[in-house]
């Protein structure tokens, strides 16, 4: 595996983090409002089945983006970021990594737990691993909620360090994430 000793990170790299960073933020905010906003009732079964037909994609997708980032290598950050700093944003990355397999993987497992299945993009359900199991429930659950909180927060600094490396610093983290020359 070589270096990767460019400003960018690959085409495959960046079509892979919008994609997901997308349908993890659409995800989240339905999950959010079905589980603290909507009374229960038909409407918040559908609305749980939207939120579970959206993020199963991630299980699929994450595969795929470890494969590529293990055999294509992150750019180095600019030498302007002290190494303190790099090992920061190297763990927050790996976290976010960690969170992109265990969320939807305890979602997973609260659902089957639940006697429900989990189906993906309204094409076809996961077979189901696991019976129905009430211990894993409670669980499966707590985890699911708790991590689901945290990401978000986590999300929210991701987002807040790569404006400011735009805006304040003016260098090209953000741009290694945007721009590219080559596929
Ligand atoms: C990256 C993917 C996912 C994200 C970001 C996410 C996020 C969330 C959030 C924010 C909540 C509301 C938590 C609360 O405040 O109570 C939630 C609830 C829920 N999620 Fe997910 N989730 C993901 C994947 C999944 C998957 C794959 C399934 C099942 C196949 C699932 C099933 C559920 C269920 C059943 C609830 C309702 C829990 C309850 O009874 O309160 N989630 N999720
Ligand atoms: C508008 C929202 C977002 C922006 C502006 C953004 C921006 C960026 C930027 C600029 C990088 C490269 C940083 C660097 O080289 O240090 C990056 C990397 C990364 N982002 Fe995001 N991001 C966003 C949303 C998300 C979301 C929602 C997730 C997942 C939950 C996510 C997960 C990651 C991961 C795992 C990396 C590391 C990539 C690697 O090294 O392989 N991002 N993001």
């Amino acid at each position: 595996m070589k270096a990767n000793t460019g400003t960018y990170y690959t085409k495959t790299a960046q079509r892979l983090h919008w994609i997901m960073a997308t349908i993890f933020i659409v995800a989240w905010a339905i999950g959010f409002y079905c589980a603290n906003i909507m009374p229960s009732g038909p409407a918040k079964e559908s609305t749980i089945d939207l939120h579970k037909n959206i993020a199963t994609l991630i299980l699929f997708l994450i595969v795929i983006r470890v494969f590529w980032r293990y055999t294509h290598p992150a750019p180095q950050l600019p030498d302007s970021i002290s190494l303190l700093m790099k090992r920061a944003a190297h763990a927050a990355h790996m976290t976010l990594y960690l969170i992109l397999i265990i969320l939807p993987v305890s979602g997973c497992l609260l659902s089957w737990g639940s006697g429900y299945n989990v189906p993906v993009a309204y094409l076809f359900d996961i077979p189901r691993l696991v019976a129905k199991n009430p211990q894993l429930v409670s669980i499966a659950k707590p985890v699911h909620i708790y991590l689901s909180w945290f990401a978000g927060a986590l999300v929210v600094v991701h987002i807040l360090a790569a404006l400011k490396h735009h805006f304040v610093d003016k260098d090209s983290v953000l741009l290694s994430m945007v721009r590219n020359k080559k596929a």
